[in-house]
């Protein structure tokens, strides 16, 4: 390995940076060997770095000059160089000549007629072309996920993804807030998954959890007087990955004391807006407000899309009146039936239509009766039939029109609402009724404090369990089992384009109110001093009122973007399977680090069931 003169290092430009206006400068590029066209007597190579592309000619020395050694031997390296080699350049900016403009390239007016070339390194022929990643298998590129990084788009991410956290960190030091570190070796913080654990060393057979939020940390901090804290924070959470999950995700964390929710949401509507601006995006002068009964109500979900319709209409007192047995068992039993109606719908084939049964059955539906509504009022195919004696009502409740197709659930409220609220999402994305570029923004308020687990047969908290709730439905039904989930809670959900981007509400600052929720939730005193026996003492010692929030920094970054997958916007990301491809995480420890920490692997996993790597 040389070591090279700062000449060869010192860059005059990045690859994205020279125009006409450069024309005649002497300069000196780095970067890497993106492409490279070998035309005899004069060589292109196309080089990259993170700011863009410059193409970079090398001529063969003509004969007059052929005693010119150096050229010669320049020529010859340029010859033999390949793609993702890395080379330094020194060399003139010239224009690249009448009718040879690269329009795609913001460079491709000129380009830098070369004298000096260094080969830095050398590159094995790569997986990939880190510039043609469409072809590549997702596993291939986070295996190599240094050349996946040399990609644009990926570079583009991080860089926008610095960009916004800057951002963020400015609005908020502009509003006297201060970033505090909490600890990662904590205990557990329930925000509705599982923790991921760590076996201390020092006190056997105890353990760490690593923090799914750093939400006790930031409460304390307001015991503590700091008032208005906040942290860009990685969060751990063992849960089943999404396209929008991530087991290890970053918040834009933050707490406010002496607050009301408006407090907390205005904030946060200024850091959206200033994120927004870096990146772009437009963001709305009031961020219209909605309640979560309505949310659930018109969209099925308490993260609606709102940038299309087919909103969800209950038919339930209609349904009853016809013969469908479906629809009236359901009305009967207490439950609901509801539909959306999909204009011009009527055009999709029956296979299509078939298919969301078994879809539907997925989300708890038992099927997914549907039909169409052709001319002369009348419905036709799926189960019109069953529908034709109250079709005049139905058309007129849910103003449907020829040719669109309705698609109807049946079942518990919790079933139809979750079923149309997830098929209104996928027909308007394969159907493709979202206007492109458009940004919904909205907050979401007044969510129930708790909702019944059928399966655990208890109340959860929607939220978290340190979240206040609504004290005039708190004085009411405190004591009333059958009401709790009437009592609503002071928590906010900010959602942009159907997705969560963050949530937070005013907490509990009073003991005894927080032991009472506990309760509610099935911690008995005992278990609720093991877990946050240090929050009840604290709240005991001058807690203040306070709230904050918390936004999910990778999908603010994917919004902006406008990228499906989460991995996008992360350096490191992990694969649905919780792997890293790059490092081959999770991987085995041997028996002394075991044995130290008084561990014993007592199944260990048959070996064909140990590869990670999908
Ligand atoms: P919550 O659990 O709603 O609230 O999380 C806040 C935001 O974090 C993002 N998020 C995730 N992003 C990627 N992968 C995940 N697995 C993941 N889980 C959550 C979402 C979400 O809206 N302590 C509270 C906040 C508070 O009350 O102040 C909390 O963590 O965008």
């Amino acid at each position: 390995m040389e070591t090279y003169s700062d000449d060869v290092l010192k860059r005059t430009h990045t690859c994205g940076q020279l125009r006409l206006d450069h024309n005649g400068q002497s300069v000196r590029l780095c970067g890497w060997v993106r492409s490279y066209r070998d035309h005899g007597g004069v060589v292109f190579i196309d080089l990259r770095d993170r700011d863009g592309v410059t193409q970079v000619v090398f001529d063969l020395p003509d004969v007059s000059e052929k005693d010119d050694a150096d050229a010669q031997a320049i020529y010859k390296l340029a010859r033999a160089a390949r793609n993702e080699w890395v080379i330094s350049v020194a060399g003139q900016v010239r224009p690249r000549g009448e009718g040879k403009d690269n329009p795609k390239l913001a460079t491709g007016q000129i380009e830098v007629i070369c004298h000096a070339l260094t080969v830095l390194n050398r590159s094995d022929p790569v997986p990939f072309e880190p510039d043609e990643f469409g072809e590549t298998a997702e596993e291939t590129r986070l295996r190599f996920r240094y050349i996946d990084l040399r990609r644009p788009d990926m570079t583009k991410a991080l860089r926008l993804r610095h960009q916004i956290c800057r951002t963020m960190r400015r609005v908020l030091d502009e509003q006297g807030f201060v970033e505090v570190e909490t600890p990662f070796l904590t205990k557990s913080t329930p925000e509705g998954a599982r923790d991921f654990l760590v076996p201390s060393r020092l006190q056997q057979a105890a353990f760490y959890a690593l923090p799914q939020s750093p939400q006790l940390f930031k409460q304390i901090l307001m015991v503590g007087g700091l008032d208005r804290y906040y942290q860009i924070v990685r969060c751990f959470r063992d849960e089943d990955l999404r396209a929008d999950r991530q087991p290890e995700f970053t918040q834009l964390d933050l707490e406010m004391s002496f607050c009301t929710e408006k407090d907390v949401m205005d904030v946060t509507n200024r850091v959206l807006r200033d994120v927004c601006d870096v990146s772009d995006v437009p963001f709305p002068e009031d961020v219209p407000v909605m309640t979560y009964d309505e949310a659930m109500r018109r969209f099925g979900t308490d993260r609606p899309d709102v940038r299309f319709g087919m909103e969800l209409i209950d038919i339930t007192d209609i349904a009853k009146k016809s013969d469908f047995r479906v629809f009236t068992g359901a009305a009967e039993s207490g439950g609901a039936v509801q539909c959306i109606v999909v204009p011009g719908g009527a055009d999709m084939p029956r296979s299509a239509t078939d298919a969301l049964a078994d879809w539907a059955k997925g989300f708890g539906a038992g099927g997914m009766p549907v039909t169409k509504l052709g001319a002369n009022g009348e419905f036709e195919t799926g189960v019109a039939k069953f529908v034709a004696p109250i079709a005049a009502e139905l058309i007129k409740a849910t103003g449907a029109a020829e040719g669109d197709l309705l698609c109807f659930a049946a079942d518990k409220l919790k079933i139809t609402q979750r079923v149309l609220g997830e098929l209104r999402c996928k027909l308007a994305r394969e159907r493709k009724m979202i206007p492109p570029d458009k940004f919904e923004w909205l907050w979401v308020m007044d969510f129930p404090l708790v909702e019944y687990n059928e399966g655990e047969k208890r109340y959860d908290a929607l939220h978290h369990p340190f979240t206040s709730p609504n004290m005039d439905d708190w004085e009411k039904h405190q004591d009333q089992p059958e009401f709790f989930e009437k009592i609503r809670s002071r928590a906010y959900d900010i959602v942009c384009n159907g997705m969560e981007m963050g949530g937070g509400s005013i907490r509990i600052h009073s003991p005894q109110v927080q032991q009472k929720v506990f309760e509610m939730l099935g911690i008995d005193e005992a278990s609720a001093r093991v877990k946050f026996g240090f929050l009840l003492d604290a709240l005991r010692y001058g807690a203040p009122p306070h709230g904050g929030l918390a936004l999910g920094l990778d999908r603010v970054v994917m919004t902006m973007i406008g990228v499906q997958s989460i991995r996008d916007v992360i350096a490191f990301p992990k694969t649905q399977r919780g792997t890293c491809p790059l490092t081959d995480a999770p991987g085995e420890v041997d028996e002394k680090q075991l044995a130290e920490l008084d561990l014993k692997i007592i199944a260990p996993p048959a070996k064909e069931n140990t590869n990670k790597t999908n």
